[in-house]
């Protein structure tokens, strides 16, 4: 490659005033003709490299400037230069260098188009310290609000800027439909209607709107609307599942969002993780071309989600024709960019992918380019252009207040016994781990991936927790607020507003079983105010609809909170009657706990469109407080914390593993620290090899356990008589971490007094625990 010699060993890439920038238009060509002009002078490498999106983690100005790649991300884990709380001053300056380094001048008059950053800021430009955190679209869709969404967009677009970023992948635009799923909170509603508006809101919002001048000009982003389709209709909300159906009754929910995203002048669309009736997304010609392009007339660019072309039938994250053949336009590719091109170049020379369909990809992804106003003859470095390094604007005073009305509108208020409004000079304990921790606020897509309780209030400058909007409201008002974590109080305070709820995840992390809430401390906190005689206001964060029949009964008012994010003081504002409570519930609330998805009809405590005024203190009755998921049915142990309990015996192939460790029968078992030293194992199964577990016991079996990879042949269950397949669950479970398997009788009808695993082809997985549970009648086999 070109330089490639030069270049190694040299870090730095010359700033861009020295660096002669070459415009890769002339003021004669605009329009179609423009761009059909710079392919007719593209080498096949640059065009491939304009089809290539990898991660700042791993890709650096130099590699930039050797393959010329037309996109790169930053992941949610990613930050400039390996710092992932990098200053937003770091985040333009690599900007920069990208830009310098895509744009350096070709031999043979070839034209050097500019490269485009892509990110996640899907609730604000939250990957960077000092951004604006505004609710997560859970929250938006209880404003029903859609100009204050596109405010939202705006404001976000503003913050992108500063940093020197062009494209957000942002609109979510999913219709979660099952609240188990990790993703709810991205998800505006359960109602494709309300996901639409909002999400072309959102969409007219970082883009500007279509014909407008500033349209993708100053202040404006280009948008993605994502995940193209049915990310909110998997099977049990197991995310990146396989969504059944009716393909129209399926497109009739999931769907909707897209023309409403189309007409708003969505740039971009993301493919989605999920498969639709057994296919993957990323390589669904039917419905990525037929019906994006043929039916929805979507002609603007297809990127691909983090190496989900990898996970189509065939395909490896470095060799995928099929996903480009079907309509991919852009793979992302965070870590095998160039083995990716490389086998991307030969296929086009061997004739697998036709040089047509090469060119369609590059000039949807130039137009995207044009649009943005990177190919015109003033095109500027990000360091130049419109709001690019004003921190003045990251976080902004003016940003922070629409983010603080969006956190009043989205709080839905479901009960109140008449303790709301809190009356001037009220002195409040405001108690709860979560009260005065913006991270948790946050949740999910905050200065991390998953986000997480650990990152402390130092981490969010200028922000202000819900506790400390609160104390400045009480303070205001002639009273007072102190906040006791643990709820202990020396001067017995007027009223007490507990704070608590899920804490931070992210996409399958956030994946559940069932709708209870298992952290107790809520409501115990709320039971020990209730004995005392303190009345409570409860505050519930969380990312979805949960069981809380426990905690609304043992509160005297309760909000459902979301995940309001940096302006906790729009949570007072609404406590206060300071802005009058109007959220109303994007989701349907459960009566129930475990889990089944719900509409409004059916089911509901309370429906979608419930959320009361301050005003309405009707009394609610006691609620029924039973689920049979509670405590998860009374377990005996198999496995655990490293040891066979007694008179359980593990086995492969005659062989006995004591403790389930050794070798025999083609299994090996190894010790593995969980939680603890060597508490759980990892266990490698030769082709043809089977494990078994012997001993007393009824019920299902519920096993903790995680596999890096997908199994490359069946993998089968026995318990008595009965076998079950477990190849796709495990596959669905394969990258996810530490995952919870049931096999009940729904699966595995004759639950013996064995379990044994027999797999075809290698496997290996890690295993913590094996137990025998009693689980409600009906409960699903899941993974
Ligand atoms: C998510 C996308 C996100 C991408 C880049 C994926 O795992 O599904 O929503 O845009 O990562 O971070
Ligand atoms: C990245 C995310 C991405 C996820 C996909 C993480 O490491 O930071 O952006 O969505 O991986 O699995």
């Amino acid at each position: 490659m070109p330089g490639a010699a030069t270049l190694a060993g040299c870090a730095t890439i010359p700033a861009a005033s020295e660096a002669p920038v070459a415009p890769v238009a002339t003021a004669r060509l605009t329009g179609e003709a423009q761009i059909a002009d710079l392919v007719s002078r593209m080498t096949l490498e640059h065009k491939i490299a304009q089809l290539i999106q990898p991660q700042i983690n791993t890709v650096t100005p130099e590699e930039m400037r050797q393959y010329r790649w037309g996109s790169y991300l930053n992941g949610g884990n990613g930050g400039p230069y390996g710092e992932e709380f990098a200053p937003a001053g770091e985040w333009l300056r690599l900007a920069d260098e990208m830009w310098n380094a895509s744009t350096a001048p070709l031999p043979n008059g070839e034209p050097a188009i500019p490269t485009i950053w892509g990110t996640d800021a899907v609730h604000g430009h939250t990957n960077v310290i000092g951004a604006t955190i505004f609710p997560h679209n859970i929250g938006l869709g209880a404003t029903r609000d859609a100009d204050l969404v596109r405010r939202i967009g705006h404001a976000t677009a503003v913050e992108i800027e500063v940093t020197g970023i062009d494209w957000n992948f942002s609109p979510t635009v999913a219709v979660a439909q099952d609240d188990r799923w990790g993703r709810t909170y991205e998800s505006y509603s359960e109602d494709p209607r309300l996901v639409a508006t909002m999400g072309a809101a959102l969409v007219e919002g970082l883009q500007g709107r279509k014909g407008a001048d500033d349209f993708l000009g100053e202040g404006r982003v280009i948008a993605t609307a994502k995940h193209f389709f049915g990310d909110g209709g998997t099977d049990q909300g197991v995310d990146q599942g396989d969504v059944n159906g009716d393909i129209d009754a399926l497109k009739s929910i999931h769907a909707v969002p897209y023309p409403a995203a189309i007409a708003a002048g969505v740039e971009t669309i993301m493919a989605s993780f999920n498969s639709i009736n057994g296919k993957k997304m990323h390589g669904n010609e039917a419905l990525l071309t037929g019906v994006l392009r043929g039916e929805m007339g979507f002609d603007g660019l297809v990127v691909g989600d983090w190496n989900g072309h990898g996970q189509v039938a065939g395909c490896t994250v470095s060799n995928c024709p099929q996903s480009l053949m079907a309509g991919l336009d852009i793979y992302m590719v965070p870590d095998d960019a160039v083995a990716l091109h490389s086998s991307l170049l030969s296929q086009v020379r061997d004739g697998t992918i036709p040089m047509a369909r090469v060119d369609e990809a590059v000039t949807r992804v130039l137009r995207v380019k044009q649009a943005a106003g990177l190919l015109a003859p003033n095109a500027q470095k990000p360091s130049e252009r419109a709001n690019a390094g004003d921190l003045t604007k990251l976080g902004s005073p003016e940003h922070r207040a629409i983010a603080r009305e969006a956190v009043a509108k989205s709080q839905v208020l479901l009960k109140n016994d008449g303790v709301l409004p809190f009356a001037a000079g009220t002195n409040i304990l405001v108690a709860g781990q979560a009260a005065d921790s913006i991270a948790q606020a946050s949740g999910g897509w905050t200065l991390t991936w998953q986000g997480g309780r650990e990152l402390d209030n130092d981490m969010f400058p200028s922000a202000t927790s819900i506790f400390a909007g609160i104390e400045q409201a009480a303070r205001a008002s002639g009273g007072s607020a102190t906040l006791s974590e643990d709820g202990s109080y020396t001067v017995r305070p007027d009223v007490a507003v507990v704070v608590f709820g899920e804490e931070p995840y992210a996409e399958f992390a956030g994946d559940r079983k069932t709708l209870v809430f298992p952290d107790d401390e809520g409501l115990d906190l709320l039971r020990k105010f209730e004995s005392e005689g303190v009345p409570t206001v409860a505050v519930f964060l969380s990312g979805r609809p949960l069981w809380m029949n426990r905690e609304l009964n043992a509160a005297d008012a309760f909000v459902a909170s979301w995940l309001p994010g940096s302006e906790g003081a729009g949570v007072a504002d609404v406590l206060f009657d300071a802005r009058p409570a109007t959220g109303k519930l994007s989701f349907s609330w459960p009566a129930t706990c475990e889990g089944t998805p719900l509409n409004s009809a059916q089911g509901a405590l309370f429906p979608f469109g419930y959320g009361r005024a301050l005003s309405d203190t009707a009394p609610m009755g006691k609620l029924d407080e039973t689920c049979a998921f509670l405590g998860g049915g009374a377990a005996a142990e198999w496995y655990g914390n490293g040891r066979l309990a007694n008179g359980i015996t593990a086995t492969a192939g005659g062989t006995d593993l004591p403790n389930l460790r050794g070798t025999g029968g083609g299994v090996t078992a190894i010790g593995l620290d969980k939680d603890r030293q060597e508490d759980a194992r990892r266990i490698a199964m030769a082709a043809g090899s089977s494990l078994a577990l012997r001993g007393e016991g009824s019920g299902s079996f519920r096993l903790s356990y995680s596999l890096e990879a997908a199994p490359s042949g069946p993998v089968r269950a026995t318990s008595g008589t009965a076998t079950t397949d477990l190849t796709t669950g495990l596959t669905l479970a394969a990258g996810k971490g530490w995952r919870e398997m049931l096999l009940t009788p729904a699966c595995l009808a004759d639950a013996g007094d064995s379990l044994t695993i027999r797999t075809e082809a290698p496997l290996t997985f890690s295993l913590a625990s094996v137990e025998r549970v009693s689980l409600p009648e009906g409960t699903a086999c899941s993974f």
